[in-house]
């Protein structure tokens, strides 16, 4: 019998209960043992685990059955139990859950709601299980990188940033938005001789091109109107360790001169100064735009781009590696959990499969922020099918709501409002990072969004 076998240990000092029980119960387990007292019960418990163990409350050992699940509770703490009380006895039973019962049943047994208890707490053990598997694979995955991913595209990743990170190449990291470019860059830093050493990221989409060079390469005092004192710029900051040149493409075609130059030659001027300064960085640089299309529309250099391209590290978007969502739901699961200060919550099946099968145009940013918000908004302690927003399972169109077959033009629509809406809500309504998330201009997502009424 393997680990994953359902095994149920009654006690109780009735044959006639243990004899109907075990009868009554044969379908719902692979394995049912019985034990007539609290002795019995231990003797058996330690010999093997039953994930499920019922037990009559009043038993004719010393130990009483309040004693006995405490007990087992101690010994096998992922046992789940369910006590058996007498008619009317609601402390017992109040008494039992305290000590961590499942759940309790009155007698006389009613043998059809004990088999639907016994199939909830199967499926309660089975979450369980599922989770405790999870965090084992998890306590292996995340090590040094804090990059969570089991499949085998991504652990073919992992294996490029442990040798590349070995190295000074120049890498340029390609993805989605939301799919852990900064995350890998961050790692291949960590892990190589030039982790003591400062890991500057600049965003270069984020700032005029006057500022830009500046921020690159700084400024000597009197460079510029307000350049009251001199600054050293990102290339300076990160001497000795690693640069981060996030949104690689956005950089304007003047910056794109100047910081071909400095990878041509290993050295730049702050603006406004003579000195030469000998840049000893490794480059990182990033796009969720697709580097070619840019070249192409001449948006960017060919040349640079392949001074940058040095060592090419594709992510690939989570739609494309859903065997890693439960790994990562259970990593941010419990990263949120602790941090709002709440019990580590489970899964259900079917919200786990409604999650699986979403599209995550946000990717796992989009997945992090869903997570963050059922641990604040969900009280119990599962997460139930019920509980994911709409955008996310409402995927699962239910059929037969549509009788009349829709046109290709009506259906390709659909999907289209869909995506933009899912993309909208991951993005939190942000119009630049939804319309960078869908690789569409923000003039493009904002005639979409006047369309289909996304407001
Ligand atoms: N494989 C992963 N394991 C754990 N966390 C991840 C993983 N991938 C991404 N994340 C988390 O998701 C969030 C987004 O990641 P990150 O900022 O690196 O994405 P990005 O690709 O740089 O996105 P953008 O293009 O929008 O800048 C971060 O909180 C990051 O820690
Ligand atoms: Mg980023």
């Amino acid at each position: 019998m393997n680990d994953s076998a359902f095994a149920i240990l009654i006690v109780d000092d009735e044959p006639n209960i243990r004899s109907g029980l075990q009868r009554g119960l044969t379908d719902e387990a692979e394995l049912i043992d019985t034990a007539q007292d609290a002795e019995e019960a231990l003797s058996k418990i330690r010999q093997r685990a039953y994930p499920l163990i019922i037990a009559d409350v009043r038993l004719p050992s010393a130990m009483s059955g309040l004693e006995l699940v405490e007990q087992v509770l101690r010994i096998r703490p992922q046992t789940t139990a369910i006590v058996i009380t007498a008619h009317g006895t609601v402390e017992t039973a109040v008494e039992a859950m305290r000590l961590g019962a499942f759940d309790f049943i009155t007698k006389p047994v009613d043998l059809d709601l004990i088999r639907q208890q016994v199939r909830k707490a199967r499926k309660h053990h089975e979450l369980l299980r599922e989770n405790r598997q999870l965090r084992d694979q998890l306590a292996n995955a995340g090590e040094v990188t804090g990059i969570i991913g089991n499949c085998s595209s991504m652990q073919n990743l992992l294996r490029q940033i442990r040798q590349v990170a070995a190295t000074d190449a120049t890498v340029m990291i390609q993805g989605e938005s939301g799919t852990g470019k900064e995350l890998v860059a961050r790692a291949l830093h960590d892990l190589s001789h030039r982790s003591e050493a400062p890991f500057v990221a600049v965003n270069l989409g984020a700032l005029p091109e006057t500022l830009l060079e500046s921020e690159l390469f700084g400024h000597e005092k009197g460079a510029f109107t307000g350049a009251s004192r001199q600054k050293p710029g990102c290339f300076e900051q990160a001497h000795g360790g690693s640069l981060f040149l996030d949104e690689i493409t956005e950089i304007p075609a003047k910056c794109q001169v100047d910081l071909l130059r400095v990878l041509e030659t290993g050295k730049y001027c702050r603006i406004g100064g003579e000195t030469l300064l000998q840049s000893d960085v490794r480059l990182i640089s990033a796009t969720n735009k697709n580097a070619q299309s840019e070249i192409d529309e001449h948006h960017f250099r060919e040349d640079l781009y392949y001074r940058l391209n040095i060592v090419p590290i594709e992510i690939p978007p989570l739609r494309h590696r859903r065997e890693d969502i439960p790994l990562l739901i259970e990593h941010f699961m419990e990263h949120f959990c602790k941090r709002h200060g709440r019990e580590n919550k489970l899964v259900s099946t079917e919200a786990m499969q409604a999650l699986c099968s979403a599209r995550w145009p946000g990717n796992v940013r989009q997945l992090r922020n869903v997570v963050e918000r059922l641990v604040v908004t969900v009280n119990s302690d599962t997460v139930h099918l019920d509980d994911i927003p709409a955008e996310l399972s409402g995927n699962a169109k239910s059929p037969g709501k549509s009788p009349l077959p829709k046109t290709l033009v009506e259906a390709v629509e659909e999907a289209e409002r869909d995506c933009i809406a899912q993309a909208l809500s991951a993005c939190e309504y942000h119009r630049e990072r939804t319309a960078k998330a869908l690789g569409i201009s923000v003039r493009t997502l904002h005639y979409k969004m006047n369309r289909y009424e996304l407001h």
